[in-house]
C-alpha cells in the first residue's frame, strides 16, 4: 500500500510513465495530486460549499448520472427547481472535466470503460450513526449491491473540496493478499459455475438482497465481492489488528483509486465529490491482477 504523487508540472507524461501509473493502481496503489488536475471554477466552489443536507437527505450522497444527465439525493426541503438546476449542471461539468483528464492520463486503458454515478458528499463523515454495512469508517472494498458490475472494475477519482480540512482515510493491503486471508476463511467461494450460482442464492436469500436484485444479474464474483465488502465490515479482529496506513488528503487535492480492490475507510472530512468508472478489466496492464482474474485463478472457474 502506497501513495505515489503527482506533480502537475510533470504532465503530459511519457507512454511509459503513463503505463507505470496504470500498472501502479492495478497494484493497489493510490494516485494522489496534491492540487487537483480538475479544478472547479469559483462560483461552483462556493455554491457546492453552502449546500446542507437536512432531514431525510442528511445521510445520501448527490448523486449524477452522466449518461442520462439525472441528479438525485439532493435535498428537497432546502433547494428549489433553480438550485436543483444549478447543481446538476455543476455535476456535469465535473464529470466532464475528470472524464476529459483521465481519457488523456489513463491513456493505456485507451477509454476502455463506462462512465458510472458522479457523487457529491456534503456531510461530514466523522460520527456518522449508520447501519454496519453502511458504514465508510470501517475498512472495507467496495461493491455495489444492486449493480453488479460483472467482472468490471471500479476506479473512483476524487476530490477534497473543503477549504481547509484534509479528508482521512485509513487504507489496507491490496486484494491479493486480504484475499487471501478472507476467502478460505469466511466466505462460501465458488468451486464452479453451477454451485457458485446455488450459493449466490442462498447468500442472496440469507442477506435479504434477493429481492433488491434479479438473480441473473449478479454473477459468482459479484456475489464474492459483496460477501468481501460484508465480511471486512463484520470482523472486529481483522477492523483491529490488519496492516494498514493513515492517509490525509490536502485541501483542494484529489487522489484515485482501485476502490473495489483496496481497503478503505474514511474517518474524517467533509465536501469531496468524486467520480467512478467500471474499466474493462480486459484494458489492465497487468490483466492477471484484476480481481476477477485473481479469483478465478483460485477456484479455477469461470465466474462472470
Ligand atoms: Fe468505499
Amino acid at each position: 500500500m502506497a501513495v505515489q504523487s503527482i506533480q502537475l508540472d510533470t504532465l503530459p507524461a511519457s507512454p511509459e510513465q503513463a503505463r507505470l501509473w496504470c500498472a501502479q493502481l492495478e497494484d493497489g496503489e493510490i494516485l494522489y495530486f496534491p492540487q487537483t488536475p480538475a479544478p472547479i471554477p469559483a462560483e461552483d466552489l462556493d455554491f457546492l460549499l453552502n449546500q446542507r443536507q437536512s432531514g431525510a437527505s442528511i445521510h445520501k450522497n448527490i448523486a449524477y448520472k452522466p449518461d442520462r444527465d439525472r441528479l438525485s439525493g439532493w435535498d428537497s426541503q432546502t433547494m428549489n427547481d433553480a438550485e436543483v438546476n444549478r447543481l446538476r449542471g455543476i455535476m456535469q461539468r465535473y464529470s466532464g472535466s475528470v472524464t476529459a483528464f483521465l481519457t488523456g492520463f489513463l491513456a493505456p486503458y485507451q477509454g476502455r470503460w463506462r462512465r458510472d454515478y458522479a457523487s457529491y458528499r456534503p456531510m461530514e463523515e466523522q460520527g456518522r450513526d449508520l447501519p454496519l454495512r453502511r458504514r465508510n469508517d470501517l475498512l472495507h472494498t467496495d461493491a455495489f449491491p444492486t449493480r453488479p458490475t460483472r467482472g468490471a472494475r471500479i476506479l473512483r477519482f476524487f476530490h477534497n473540496i473543503h477549504p481547509t480540512r484534509t479528508r482521512d482515510w485509513v487504507v489496507g493491503e491490496p486484494f491479493r493478499r486480504v484475499v487471501k486471508e478472507f476467502a478460505p476463511r469466511q466466505l462460501s467461494l465458488p468451486h464452479s459455475q453451477s454451485s457458485a450460482g446455488r450459493a449466490a442464492v442462498r447468500l442472496a436469500r440469507a442477506t435479504g438482497l434477493a429481492s433488491l436484485v434479479p438473480r441473473w444479474k449478479r454473477t459468482p464474483y459479484d456475489e464474492f465481492m459483496m460477501q468481501l465488502h460484508n465480511a471486512m465490515k463484520e470482523d472486529a479482529a481483522f477492523q483491529s489488528t490488519c496492516a494498514k496506513v493513515f492517509v490525509q488528503f490536502a485541501p483542494g487535492s484529489s487522489w484515485m483509486v482501485y476502490t473495489e480492490t483496496v481497503p478503505h475507510a474514511v474517518l474524517s472530512g467533509q465536501y469531496a465529490l468524486e467520480q467512478t468508472f467500471l474499466v474493462d478489466p480486459a484494458a489492465m496492464v497487468t490483466p492477471d491482477s484484476a480481481p476477477v482474474k485473481v479469483l478465478e485463478k483460485l477456484v479455477g472457474a469461470n465466474l462472470t
